[in-house]
């Protein structure tokens, strides 16, 4: 079974004093987050869509599901966790308690607030999870990426051409997944804040999708106008 996960638990504090997260922020004339959730709900591969955000977000978001989707029963809406793995693992534990986990079981986990994703990368998402175990949307990196490991003078300048920017979804064998993280120390735990990075340095496969320059995550007051535009060109 393959399951979609938009993740919508954090509080969105790079996006500055607003009233609420950034992904119940409108863009065009609906909420990010429905957007999004638009994009996977036309999806039939998707055994059910798992929305985890902020537990006092919890009754919004499911009113807003109410408002903008006719089978409601096709999202779930549950309680995030503190830390973006913790979310995810929480979308893991609502899948094995309601259909169970097994060898095959995908989820797709995508950032709410990356409402301009394609069906093209849905779909290549979900046949690279099933036949590599793991795979990451990126992208190939247009600026030169320079590190600083004092944040003072450059310590390195990696080779461009086999540098990308991170996107997602990053799909996976959620059984896997689980193993994998259970496997961390506390310490790793809280030292890889990103899913498919643990997978890596576990040493299993992650095969790379192509994203797209437009599939921009929401972070900053900036980015809100970028997306306007970007909702009037789709
Ligand atoms: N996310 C999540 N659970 C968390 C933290 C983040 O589901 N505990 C989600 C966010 O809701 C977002 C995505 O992960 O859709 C990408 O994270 P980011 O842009 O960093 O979101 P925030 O953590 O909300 O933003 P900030 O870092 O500015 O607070």
């Amino acid at each position: 079974m393959i399951f979609g996960v938009i993740l919508a638990g954090g509080i969105g504090s790079r996006m500055g004093n607003v009233e609420k997260p950034k992904q119940f922020l409108t863009i065009g004339d609906k909420p990010i987050i429905i957007h999004t959730i638009e994009k996977f709900y036309v999806n039939s591969r998707f055994e059910q869509l798992i929305v985890p955000c902020p537990n006092q977000w919890i009754n919004h978001t499911k009113n807003l599901i109410k408002k903008y989707f006719k089978n409601t029963e096709r999202i779930a809406v549950i309680q995030g966790g503190d830390t973006r793995n913790e979310t995810i693992m929480n979308a893991i534990r609502h899948i094995e308690t309601n259909y169970g986990l097994d060898d095959d079981t995908v989820i797709v986990t995508h950032d709410s607030v990356r409402p301009f994703l394609t069906h093209r990368i849905i779909e290549e998402n979900i046949d690279y999870a099933l036949k590599y175990g793991a795979c990451d949307t990126v992208f190939p990196a247009s600026d030169t990426i320079v590190e600083s490991k004092d944040h003072d003078v450059i310590s390195n300048i990696p080779d461009r051409s086999i540098m990308y920017q991170g996107q997602t979804p990053q799909s996976f064998k959620a059984k896997k997944l689980k193993e994998v993280y259970e496997s961390l120390t506390e310490e790793e735990k809280k030292t890889l804040p990103d899913a498919c990075k643990i997978f890596v340095l576990k040493g299993e496969t992650v095969k790379l999708v192509q994203g797209e320059a437009f599939n921009i995550k929401i972070t900053y007051p900036y980015d809100m106008r970028v997306a306007e535009t970007l909702i009037k060109g789709e």
